[in-house]
């Protein structure tokens, strides 16, 4: 599968927090750097209206703003209550500075 990819942000950008949120088009995403490997997920949280590039990451997840459900940013899936429902992951690449990521169709 050919991946269109849209460059999002840069490297220093995750410096302070290891997230940060972005909006491509309209949707919004998280980017996150664990250990230096970078990942995204859709920015919103599936419990409620809540931005996760607005939580805390801890290793590979992040703890939601709003109720402090928690989830793993490298596959999406929830990882602590009151999240049951996985978050949608994107594909990313870096080329030096620069965060890239691509936005397939799958919802998981
Ligand atoms: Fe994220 Fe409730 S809105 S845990």
């Amino acid at each position: 599968q050919d991946l269109t990819w849209h460059e999002i942000c840069v490297l220093a950008d995750l410096e302070d927090e290891g997230v940060y949120g972005v909006e491509l088009g309209g949707l919004p995403i998280a980017v996150y750097d664990v250990d230096g490997e970078i990942f995204a997920t859709h920015d919103i949280c599936t419990h409620g209206l809540a931005r996760l590039s607005e939580g805390f990451l801890d290793g590979d997840l992040i703890e939601c703003p709003l109720h402090q459900g928690l989830f793993n940013v490298k596959t999406g899936a929830p990882a602590g209550a009151p999240c049951t429902e996985a978050v949608r992951t994107f594909p990313v690449k870096c080329e030096g500075e620069k965060i890239f990521v691509a936005i397939t169709e799958d919802a998981a």
